[in-house]
């Protein structure tokens, strides 16, 4: 069956579920990702997948899929299928996901893993009997600032880490902003939790290297509780900002902190580690910097430098432009584009990526928060899992 995947194909046959915001992102990553990095076999855009079907094909149309359906259950079955995207709202992850591994596919899923913690464990428990690979898109992981502040840590250049700093902050425009399944707790799970917290859980797993052992402190807040849709007003059911504290495994303390209300910051993902040694932060809209605090000059000497990760010897950096010729929010999808085609042709990812076990670990310290919100305790994620 050309689909398996022990196939000697030269290509590695994509279907895309979902035409919106990251079906977009992840056709022209597709597209991309062999025109900058040597890959062993080449993605080809075989089938996608939408709910409507002049949309779908006019999708398939622009971003040159072979294929358009209605029906994601085809798509998961088609033989020329070997790796297939979830791009859809959170409450068809497991779904789609799991349906895809049954038919023996790679399955690269969007963040958050699920929705709920119950879907994530199915998802994971699914992922663990199969033979495809899996992959979480937690895309942030594939900037090179970042790339570089894991490994300024991993090179011990940071120390021991004591203190983390994690904010994603957006503004949605408040009410303005009509009824989307993203305000719909059955389709979404959650709101800015899920959708921001969820990378930054992720961002400072990656980036220290450490589990976060437990969590307290949490608050969550829903400002608008209505939204205009074209049936009227409806019930807004999720949160719009969502704050927590929590322990690392070694000790350290973290503050998360995940908002869709907070004018003025239109994408505001940003990271800060505070260690023995030094100090790193990062933050998404200045995207090419990563801010570097080196305590072990001389007083005379500290102070915050400034390193344009746009050298060929930042991580991913050398596939695409000269030094200080920017990179943007799709070279993240391009690079982990490229890093799954390596892990699934028996090559290692430039630096880790995740895959169900890992994204598993990330719901769980959502959950926790949830929990801690609601109760007011201290949750530790482990015990959930
Ligand atoms: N990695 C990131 O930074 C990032 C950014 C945005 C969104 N996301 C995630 O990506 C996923 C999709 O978000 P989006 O912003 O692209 O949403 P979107 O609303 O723009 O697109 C969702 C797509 O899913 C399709 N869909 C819905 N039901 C379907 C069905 N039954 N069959 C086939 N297709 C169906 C819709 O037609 C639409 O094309 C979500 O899980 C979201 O959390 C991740």
């Amino acid at each position: 069956m050309a689909g398996r995947i022990g196939s000697r194909a030269a290509s590695v046959g994509i279907a895309l579920v979902g035409t919106g915001f990251m079906g977009r992102a992840h056709a022209n990553a597709w597209r991309q990702a062999p025109c900058f990095f040597d890959l062993a076999r080449r993605p080809q855009l075989a089938v996608v997948a939408g709910r409507r079907g002049p949309v779908t094909r006019a999708f398939a149309q622009r971003w040159q899929v072979a294929r358009s359906l209605t029906d994601w259950t085809a798509a998961v079955r088609d033989p020329a299928v070997h790796l297939v995207d979830v791009l859809t709202p959170n409450h068809l992850h497991a779904p789609v996901a799991v349906a895809a591994l049954r038919a023996g596919k790679h399955v690269a899923c969007e963040k958050p893993l699920a929705g709920t913690l119950d879907d994530a464990r199915v998802m994971r428990d699914a992922a663990g009997k199969a033979k495809g690979r899996t992959f979480v898109w937690f895309n942030y992981r594939r900037c090179p600032a970042v790339g570089l502040m894991r490994q300024l840590v991993h090179e011990g250049r940071l120390g021991e880490i004591r203190q983390v700093r994690a904010r994603y902050l957006q503004d949605w425009g408040g009410a303005a902003t009509p009824m989307a399944w993203r305000f719909d707790a059955k389709l979404a799970g959650s709101g800015a939790h899920g959708d921001l917290n969820a990378h930054l859980v992720d961002l400072v797993r990656f980036t220290t290297g450490l589990e976060i052992d437990e969590v307290c402190g949490a608050i969550e807040a829903t400002f608008v509780g209505r939204r205009r849709s074209a049936r009227g007003r409806q019930a807004s059911t999720v949160d719009d900002a969502m704050l927590f504290l929590a322990r690392l495994a070694n000790g350290a303390t973290a503050s998360f902190e995940a908002s869709r209300v907070a004018t003025g910051n239109q994408n505001a993902n940003g990271v800060e580690l505070n260690g023995t040694k030094g100090s790193v932060r990062f933050d998404f809209e200045r995207m090419n910097e990563l801010e570097w605090w080196d305590h072990t000059l001389p007083a005379r000497l500290r102070g915050w430098s400034r390193i344009m990760c746009t050298d060929a010897s930042h991580p991913w950096v050398g596939a695409y432009w000269p030094a200080a010729h920017l990179i943007g929010y799709e070279h993240g999808f391009i690079s982990m584009a490229a890093d799954i085609v390596r892990v699934i042709t028996g090559q290692k990812p430039l630096l880790p990526l995740p895959d169900f076990q890992d994204a598993f670990r990330t719901q769980c310290v959502l959950e926790a928060a949830t929990r801690s919100a609601r109760t007011g305790g201290w949750v530790r994620p482990d015990s959930l899992a």
